[in-house]
């Protein structure tokens, strides 16, 4: 007798707390993705339940909630995770009980967990290009701002040297506000850039205090035009959350944006849409999240299990075309193969890609091949779209 017992799933994301908004898009990108895997028959017959906790964006939470979902509920895969001390919160229970995380969002580099698979963007796949293209158009003063946490400590790092190492480079400073900011602090913040006038500002500032350093920075008079302010995580939920009028001009590099135009995406989105409405605006951790359940079910459709032994070896070097366009998990790295964009909000709201690489790009978390005779190679392949 075929086995037709459901196949239950872990599920980390989080309904309140800073990141919320674009942890909600994760989660139901994730619940999208099983819905079409269910509609299509499920797993070989067998149907795929998420089971969901919601950790409010509390490092401590994911881990207990993830002890949970491994040890009450005998789950065998999770996915989850936004900020990165929630993925380093999580990492060593599923390394500890022989688990896998899927985890959805850019994040810093510099890691590798046999128990991992990483489908969102590395820096040689986002933040080599935004310095490429920023130090290109604007200039190679930067100012930079974050929220007080790994990523972006990891992640300013990283941008220093890529500026730093060009002729004329500069950081004008580096400041950090808590993950519970308020407006207040970022006013001293928006005075200051304002003083400094940078070419242009990076920040790293993620959750709700996104909308209130834009914000503050309009109020202060900067021209997004003249001193935009760069970023990864800047996407379309923080965009719709802080509206039109301070987002537009501002920059963020991705994989994927809403207006990637291609039929994958048109119909993936027109599906969405049917199914939740507007509640979520898709973003490049809703797609991650999206097409990780797809890369996940059609491993388990081979492995005929899913647990790690058997499902890691399926899983790796495994191909999805996602609506960013064809993806593949690297078996050596854990990362994915994908397509870095650089998009510019326009007056209505929405990212115009201005640039972006013609092939897809492997991964290089530990920045092996950084150099920057590399990288400037790799600019040129980065084809512009703006002239
Ligand atoms: C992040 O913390 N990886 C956005």
């Amino acid at each position: 007798m075929a086995n037709t017992d459901p196949v239950r799933v872990g599920v980390l994301f989080s309904r309140a707390g800073t990141t919320s908004r674009v942890e909600l898009s994760q989660l139901l990108g994730t619940f999208f993705a099983i819905r079409e895997i269910n509609d299509s028959g499920g797993i070989d017959g067998r149907e795929l339940v998420a089971v969901h906790y919601d950790p409010q964006c509390v490092p401590q939470h994911y881990r207990a909630l993830a002890e949970r979902l491994v040890q009450d509920d005998h789950i065998n895969v999770v996915f989850g995770c936004y900020m990165s001390s929630t993925r380093k919160a999580v990492m060593p229970v599923i390394e500890k009980w022989q688990r896998l995380l899927m985890y959805p969002t850019p994040y810093e580099g510099f890691e590798y967990s046999p128990n991992i698979i990483y489908t969102g963007a590395a820096p040689n796949q986002n933040s080599a290009q935004l310095a490429e293209y920023m130090t290109r158009h604007f200039g190679r003063r930067v100012y930079l701002v974050g929220s007080d946490y790994i990523y972006p400590y990891e992640s300013n790092r990283i941008m220093s040297d890529f500026i730093l190492e060009r002729p004329g480079g500069a950081k004008l400073a580096e400041r950090y506000v808590r993950l519970d900011a308020t407006e207040r602090d970022f006013l001293p913040i928006a005075r200051d850039i304002k003083d400094k006038q940078p070419d242009f500002v990076f920040s790293t500032v993620v959750g709700k205090g996104t909308r209130m350093l834009y914000q503050a920075c309009a109020d202060a008079g900067l021209d997004p035009l003249r001193i935009p302010i760069a970023s990864l995580t800047t996407c379309e939920a923080e965009v719709s959350e802080m509206g039109v009028r301070i987002a537009t001009g501002h920059i963020t590099a991705a994989p994927y944006f809403q207006t990637v135009d291609n039929a994958v995406n048109r119909d993936c989105l027109a599906r969405f849409r049917a199914w939740c409405g507007d509640e979520v605006e898709p973003n490049m951790c809703w797609e991650a999240a999206y097409f990780q359940v797809h890369l996940f079910a059609r491993a388990m459709r081979q492995s005929g299990s899913d647990e790690v032994g058997r499902l890691l070896p399926c899983l790796l070097g495994s191909e999805f075309d996602a609506p960013q366009g064809r993806v593949r998990i690297d078996p050596i790295t854990h990362h994915t193969r994908l397509h870095p964009r650089i998009g510019r909000v326009g007056d209505d709201g929405r990212f115009v890609v201005v640039a972006e690489s013609p092939v897809g790009v492997d991964a290089d978390p530990y920045l092996v091949n950084h150099a920057a005779d590399e990288w400037n190679m790799r600019s040129v392949a980065l084809g512009q779209v703006d002239g």
